[in-house]
């Protein structure tokens, strides 16, 4: 059973636990990535942003969204009128999943498996206890499913207020889709639109 619940200590804060998190060898993930891209933001923040997994330029840089999907999302949430000073990100899987098509080639992102996140979720467990956020925005599928399990569909529920147990706690959240899928999406235009409509939502139980 692979888990990172070993390598989480007891009583750190937050910069302790980032520390302790460089060296998580709690599923196989570690092994190919560059190294542990943890959470990152205000300490205290409102509002709690939770993605996938890193991306190439992530795993690079060890921080959350810094790369196009990032960039997305910093637009859309300015636009919502959530200021990035007053949020933590991170992500539901703290390591990036990845295939090359051929050796030596480009990176391509892979969904994290089921027990990737099970094993990760620990660490986004003790963030959560320590930010104690107001508000959770679910970005996508796979932090929907870390977060309220297997069944979530973020189709069915994106844009509205949640109220939802989570590690023994009572939270509110506010799904929406990933910034990735928007920036993959047919009608980019529409899908950004939808991001930012939902995020506005947020930006409302916040005021
Ligand atoms: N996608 C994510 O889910 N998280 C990141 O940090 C970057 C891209
Ligand atoms: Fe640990 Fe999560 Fe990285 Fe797996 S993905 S090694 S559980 S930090």
């Amino acid at each position: 059973q692979y888990t990172a619940e070993p390598f989480v200590p007891d009583g750190a804060d937050l910069s302790a636990l980032r520390r302790a998190a460089a060296g998580c060898r709690g599923c196989p993930l570690h092994r190919d990535a560059t190294q542990t891209v943890f959470g990152t933001g205000d300490p205290h923040a409102r509002v709690m942003l939770v993605g996938e997994q890193p991306g190439d330029q992530e795993d690079r840089q060890g921080t959350p969204f810094v790369g196009p999907a990032g960039k997305l999302l910093d637009r859309a949430l300015a636009e919502a009128g959530i200021d990035p000073a007053e949020s933590y990100v991170t992500n539901a899987v703290k390591h990036f999943k990845f295939t090359r098509a051929e050796p030596g080639k480009r990176r391509i992102h892979k969904a994290p498996s089921l027990r990737e996140m099970t094993a990760c979720g620990p660490w986004l467990a003790a963030e959560l206890a320590l930010v104690e956020p107001e508000l959770i925005v679910i970005l996508g599928a796979t932090a929907g499913k870390a977060l309220l399990g297997s069944s979530f569909r973020v189709s069915q529920v994106r844009g509205t207020v949640l109220e939802e147990e989570i590690h023994g706690r009572p939270e509110r959240l506010v799904p929406t889709v990933h910034p990735s899928a928007v920036l993959r999406a047919d009608d980019r235009e529409q899908a950004y639109r939808g991001l930012v409509g939902d995020l506005e939502v947020a930006a409302r139980v916040l005021a």
